[in-house]
């Protein structure tokens, strides 16, 4: 049984996606929710599916290896972060190499790096006058959106979409494709 922690900072609809995907998984397990925002809607969602969460800060993180300690109490063998908004410390990606990844709501290298997340990935690729955006999925090393990629899936832009509208199909192909993803990393652990 392979051990699965999300990582999240946000709303969660995709943690929620992959947490109901898992349940019926005999291989692989979430075991946990892992948040930096007390406040984060993840959490309720968390709460309402019966998966533990931590709530951690910057100390526990990058400092104390509080969370560190988690992770290798749980016995966590795959770390995946869906909408997960801080770096992850040196001290983590060596305890779990090739074992982080993470999604990006673009088609990397290009809208990633520090600060692009959210809307403002969709804002940039539509004035960018991008034909194409879609969704990374790829390996965390110590830069933010730099790791090896490990799968992307494509959906146009529109001359009349917003950000609004493309953040849709994006998220329609991160529900659509990153649990699967997820989950042919972690049999291949
Ligand atoms: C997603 O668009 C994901 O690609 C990005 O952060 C967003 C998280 O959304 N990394 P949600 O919190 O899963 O709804």
């Amino acid at each position: 049984m392979k051990k699965i922690a999300i990582f999240a900072s946000g709303s969660g609809s995709n943690a929620e996606n992959i947490i109901r995907f898992f349940e019926n998984d005999a291989r692989n397990q979430v075991v946990g929710v892992f948040c930096n925002k007390p406040d984060a809607y993840v959490l309720v969602r968390a709460e309402r599916l019966g998966v533990p969460a931590f709530v951690f800060g910057r100390d526990d993180f990058y400092r104390t290896g509080a969370v560190s300690d988690k992770l290798k109490a749980l016995g966590v063998d795959l770390i995946v972060l869906a909408g997960f908004l801080w770096k992850v410390p040196d001290d983590i990606l060596a305890d779990f190499p090739n074992r982080v990844i993470n999604i990006h709501p673009a088609l990397l290298p290009k809208f990633g790096g520090k600060g692009m997340y959210g809307e403002r990935v969709h804002r940039a690729v539509i004035a960018a006058g991008e034909k194409e955006s879609g969704i990374t999925v790829h390996y965390v090393n110590g830069r933010y959106d730099d790791g090896a990629a490990i799968f992307r899936a494509v959906c146009s832009v529109a001359p009349d979409d917003t950000p609004e509208t493309l953040a849709a199909k994006v998220h329609a192909l991160e529900y659509a494709h990153f649990p699967q993803v997820i989950k042919e990393v972690a049999d291949n652990l």
